[in-house]
């Protein structure tokens, strides 16, 4: 009999995160539907769970210590352990503040959810990954957080000018490839994905086009390196469109 994996998606009420939870429990797997928000979260998991998808609500906020804990606790008290992990959670905080004018506070702000956040999940859920035959993190990165593509001054990512997003993208791919070396020998694969400039909220005052590509293409990638068979490859950067799109870090 093959087991059923578990996996938890951070920021799974809405926008990628919440399609990345459909996607995966389409694909038969139970998926703890992560959110700070205990009502935008419920009402997310319940949406889908309507569908018939095993989805269940857990109540996680990445940048509180203690809610970071009790979900882990209660991953564990249901399920006993966690196959997939998405840190998918993040924030921009500096939308129409000048490069020069981006405070220090505004590049805490976005740390506190897409570094130390992803720290703290890795933290609590390390230990119940290891109860798994094929443990699977996904770190939702962005083409923002490609140093390769930053060094282009005059590109399309530097010039967004984005200094607290593109620098805590490009601090999670470090992480990234430090967990991918460490948690080798736990057997862990950890990877980034990036989703292409998809609308959602998290860029609706952006000052450039957003483009018309969907959750669902968003989902793609991020989902894919969510259900890599136990061969698959570990420390690696990928998407927008495609599991073999590598990615520039
Ligand atoms: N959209 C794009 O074009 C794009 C491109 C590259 C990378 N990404 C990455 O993809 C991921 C998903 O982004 P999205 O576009 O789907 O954005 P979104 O629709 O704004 O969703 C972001 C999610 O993160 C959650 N979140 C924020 N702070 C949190 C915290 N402290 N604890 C737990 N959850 C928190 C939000 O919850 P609330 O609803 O409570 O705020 C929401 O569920 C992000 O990591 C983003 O950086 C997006």
């Amino acid at each position: 009999m093959t087991q059923t994996d578990i996996a938890l998606v951070t920021g799974g009420n809405k926008g990628i995160g919440k399609e990345i939870v459909r996607q995966l429990a389409q694909r038969g797997l139970t998926v703890y539907l992560a959110a700070r928000n205990a009502a935008l979260g419920a009402a997310a998991a319940a949406e889908l769970a309507a569908d018939g998808l095993d989805v269940r609500f857990v109540a996680l906020d990445v940048t509180d210590a203690d809610s970071v804990a009790a979900a882990a606790k209660q991953v564990e008290a249901d399920s006993g352990r966690l196959d997939v992990l998405v840190n998918n959670a993040g924030i921009v905080a500096e939308w129409g503040t000048a490069v020069a004018d981006i405070t220090a506070e505004q590049v805490r702000t976005a740390y506190d959810v897409n570094v130390f956040g992803v720290v703290s999940a890795i933290n609590a859920f390390v230990p119940l990954l290891r109860r798994s035959s094929n443990a699977r993190i996904v770190n939702m990165s962005s083409g923002l957080g490609s140093v390769n593509l930053l060094s282009e001054l005059d590109g399309r990512l530097a010039t967004q000018g984005l200094l607290a997003y593109s620098s805590s993208k490009a601090a999670l791919n470090a992480l990234t490839l430090v967990y991918a070396s460490a948690l080798r020998a736990d057997g862990i694969k950890v990877n980034a994905a990036t989703p292409g400039l998809v609308p959602t909220d998290l860029n609706s005052q952006a000052a450039v086009p957003r483009g018309t590509r969907t959750v669902a293409d968003g989902a793609a990638v991020p989902v894919a390196l969510a259900t890599l068979p136990a061969d698959g490859p570990t420390g690696v950067f990928r998407g927008p469109q495609s599991l073999d799109d590598v990615a520039p870090w």
